[in-house]
């Protein structure tokens, strides 16, 4: 295995009165080999909180505003989150997709503000369980994929999350994620961007984090639940190194 990098989604898991406890833990706990693997995304009123108290743990955010600045009330503008740290931001998660009708022309002004600002989109992409049902899910993935096309391969970071595992109790079968993250780097070949950074997500924990980030195409794992307490995050970095 080469080496996989774990992205802990809190969403709005991780409290800012628990993340203090929990940002410490992580500062005095993690390995250095641990440390270099991991980010995390608290909410935005949380990074802070992370920074100060773990200021070696890699900060990302969960999203950001589709504009650069400017009259946006309750955007969240990329420059500030890299000014407070972020190195990493998550852009169209499915959640987002769904309920905030993000459509993928606006991620892709998200991933241009995120590469302007310096930082790594992570950028989401995943059928449901009707689109595959329907056979769909190769046309939706790659008219996902078109919000990077053109970016420079080791600008950005694409998370393969089926709809229909995240929150799941079981994540995708590995067949699955191999068949997908195939014809994700083969839509990324066909544009001349080889070499892109590409992870799996949806319900994936320590029982089967090893045995997902040993799949070839697999450069490592975006986790939502398994990630919200300092036990629990410890031991899918533990899982890894066994
Ligand atoms: P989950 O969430 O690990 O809780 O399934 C993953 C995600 O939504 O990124």
């Amino acid at each position: 295995m080469n080496t996989p990098l774990i992205v802990a989604n809190w969403k709005t898991g991780v409290s800012v009165s628990s993340a203090r406890a929990f940002a410490r833990a992580l500062s005095t706990q993690l390995t250095v080999w641990e440390r270099r693997h991991l980010v995390v995304c608290p909410s935005a009123p949380t990074l802070g909180v992370v920074h100060n108290a773990a200021p070696h743990v890699t900060l990302g955010a969960q999203d950001c505003s589709a504009f650069e600045e400017g009259a946006h009330t309750g955007d969240v503008v990329a420059r500030d989150l890299r000014a407070v740290g972020c190195r990493f931001v998550v852009v169209g998660h499915s959640e987002r997709r769904t309920s905030y009708a993000e459509t993928n022309a606006i991620i892709t002004e998200k991933v241009k503000r995120c590469v302007a600002a310096n930082l790594t989109p992570i950028i989401c992409v995943g059928e449901t369980k009707q689109e595959r049902d329907r056979g769909e899910t190769d046309m939706i993935i790659e008219a996902q994929l078109q919000s990077i096309k053109g970016e420079a391969p080791h600008r950005v970071i694409v998370a393969y999350e089926p709809l229909w595992a995240i929150g799941a109790k079981e994540p995708a079968s590995e067949s699955v994620i191999n068949e997908i993250h195939q014809h994700i780097q083969s839509v990324l070949r066909r544009w001349r961007m080889s070499g892109v950074t590409i992870l799996y997500g949806g319900a994936v924990d320590a029982q089967h984090i090893a045995s997902i980030c040993a799949l070839p195409n697999v450069g490592g794992v975006l986790v939502g639940r398994a990630s919200w307490n300092a036990s629990s995050l410890r031991g899918l970095l533990r899982a890894l190194q066994r």
